[in-house]
């Protein structure tokens, strides 16, 4: 039997970052080394992430800014517990305050279109 280690506790490359329009981690990442957005707000043409419920919008500023940092984009965040979070931010408006601490204060535009 081998040991595989300790469970990664973020989110893994095919997690969804966006979850409502299911964008994962590994395509915003591959869209970002491709696009070179020069703002976190260009992150909504990668298939429309940030554009629904609103929930992911910090999570989004926080990758871009790991990634114009020259970073490795990462979430710490378990799949589970981001899924549930963002339950209660659709039930309540309210995001826990921990639940995005890299976002520097910017909104995204509204959808085109
Ligand atoms: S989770 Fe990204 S817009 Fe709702």
């Amino acid at each position: 039997m081998t040991d595989a280690g300790p469970p990664p506790a973020g989110m893994q490359p095919d997690d969804h970052v966006c979850l409502c329009f299911r964008v994962s981690l590994r395509k915003l990442v591959n869209y970002m080394e491709r696009e070179r957005p020069a703002v976190a707000s260009q992150l909504s043409e990668c298939l429309g992430a940030g554009t629904g419920c609103q929930w992911c919008v910090p999570f989004l500023r926080g990758l871009h800014h790991q990634w114009q940092s020259g970073r490795a984009p990462s979430l710490p965040v378990a799949p589970a517990v981001y899924a549930a979070q963002r339950r209660g931010y659709r039930e309540t408006g309210e995001r826990p305050p921990e639940s995005a601490s890299e976002a520097p204060p910017a909104p995204l535009p509204p959808p085109e279109g």
